[in-house]
C-alpha cells in the first residue's frame, strides 16, 4: 500500500455528463493520478434517491465508468469501481447516520432544492444521501475531495461527522478537506445563465453534453443567450457572455484579456461560433474514446470488478475498526 494522500470523489450516473462536469470535474482527475492514490466512484447508490429507469440507469453506469476512462484516467492508476458492488458503503452509512443530527440534514440545501423539485418522491434517501456521501468519503479516509461548490456542504457535514465520531471514540476517520478546481469550477445554463447547467435541465438548448455531436455542440453554442451588446468582456451584467468566456478559456487555456483581443471589434455571432467550434473539437476525442470502450463491456466489467476488489480491500478494514469501535461483537 503506498503512503501517497488519498482522492475520493463521485458521479452519479443519472443523466447525461455535461461539459459543466467535464470542466469542473472528470477532466482535472487525472493530474492527480501520480501524485495522489485516487478512488473514483460511480455512485449509483446516490442515484435511486430519485426514481430512475432500471434499464437506463444500468446503461448510465457503464456510461460514467466509460467517460472517466475517456477522460484520462488510467484504470490501472486510479480505482475505479461502481458504488453498489461495495456494500460497506451502506453498511457505514448506517452507523454514521446515527451520528448525524436531523437538524443538520434539514438544513442541506440540495436536500431542500430537491424536495422541491421531486415534491412526490420525498423519500428518507434523499434526506439522508449526504450521510451516504460522507460514507463514501471516511471509508477510505480520503483527505482530498474534488467537487463543484454545490457540494461543499456536504464535504463540511462529512467533516463534522467525522470530528464527531472521531472525538466520541478516539482518531479513526480522517477529515477530508474539500477542493475546487480552479478553471471554470462552475459553469452556467447556457439558456439561463444565472443557474448552473445542470444534466437534468428541461430545455434543450441549455446544457452541453460531452457526448452531444459536433452539429449540435455548435448548435447550442449558436444559441446560447448572451445579451443586447455586442462586446465580448466579462462582467456581472453579462452572464452569458460570461460563461462563455468561461468555457472558452477551459478549452483553449486563453486568459480573459487574450479573448477579449481575440473578439475586438467581432459579434457575439463569432464568439459562439469559435466557442462552439473549439468545444466540439475538444471533445471529439473523448468521444470516439468512449465509442470505442462502450463497444467492449467486457472490459468494462472487468474494470469495475478490478476496482470493487481494491476498493473492498480498503472498506474492509475501515468499516471493522469502526464496528469494533461503537461495539458490535466481531465475527
Ligand atoms: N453528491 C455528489 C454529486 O452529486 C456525488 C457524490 C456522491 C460524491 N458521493 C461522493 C462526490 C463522494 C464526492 C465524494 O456531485
Amino acid at each position: 500500500m503506498s503512503d501517497k494522500k488519498r482522492i475520493f470523489s463521485g458521479v452519479q450516473p443519472s443523466g447525461k455528463l455535461t461539459i459543466g462536469n467535464y470542466i469542473g470535474s472528470i477532466r482535472n482527475w487525472k493530474e492527480f493520478q501520480e501524485t495522489y492514490e485516487c478512488i473514483y466512484c460511480v455512485v449509483d447508490m446516490h442515484a435511486v434517491t430519485v426514481r430512475q429507469d432500471p434499464a437506463e440507469l444500468r446503461r448510465r453506469t457503464f456510461e460514467t465508468l466509460a467517460l472517466y476512462i475517456a477522460s484520462g484516467l488510467d484504470p490501472e492508476k486510479n480505482t475505479l469501481f461502481v458504488q453498489s458492488h461495495v456494500p460497506q458503503h451502506a453498511q457505514l452509512a448506517w452507523v454514521l447516520n446515527c451520528y448525524t443530527m436531523f437538524g443538520e440534514l434539514s438544513r442541506m440545501t440540495q436536500f431542500k432544492d430537491k424536495s422541491r423539485k421531486y415534491e412526490n418522491n420525498i423519500n428518507a434517501g434523499l434526506f439522508t444521501y449526504p450521510v451516504l456521501m460522507a460514507a463514501d468519503i471516511l471509508l477510505y479516509n480520503a483527505a482530498l475531495v474534488p467537487v463543484g461548490v454545490d457540494q461543499m456542504q456536504h464535504i463540511e457535514l462529512a467533516r463534522d461527522i467525522a470530528n464527531r465520531f472521531n472525538g466520541t471514540y478516539s482518531e479513526t476517520f480522517v477529515v477530508p478537506e474539500g477542493f475546487i478546481p480552479k478553471a471554470g469550477a462552475k459553469i452556467m445554463s447556457l439558456a439561463e445563465p444565472e443557474k448552473k447547467m445542470s444534466k437534468s435541465d428541461l430545455n434543450g438548448n441549455a446544457s452541453v453534453f460531452i457526448l452531444d455531436d459536433r452539429d449540435t455542440v455548435i448548435r447550442k453554442f449558436r444559441r446560447a443567450v448572451t445579451d443586447s451588446d455586442t462586446a465580448v468582456y466579462r462582467s456581472p451584467e453579462k452572464p452569458g457572455v460570461s460563461n462563455l468566456m468561461t468555457i472558452y478559456s477551459a478549452f483553449t487555456g486563453k486568459t480573459d484579456e487574450q479573448i477579449v483581443a481575440e473578439f475586438d471589434g467581432k459579434g457575439y455571432g463569432d464568439f459562439k461560433n469559435a466557442v462552439g467550434e473549439t468545444v466540439a473539437d475538444g471533445l471529439a476525442p473523448v468521444r470516439e474514446k468512449f465509442d470505442s470502450l462502450m463497444a467492449d463491456k467486457a472490459y468494462l466489467e472487468g474494470v469495475m470488478k478490478n476496482g470493487a476488489e481494491r476498493a473492498s480491500f480498503i472498506a474492509r478494514k475501515t468499516l471493522s475498526k469502526v464496528y469494533r469501535k461503537v461495539g458490535f461483537v466481531g465475527q
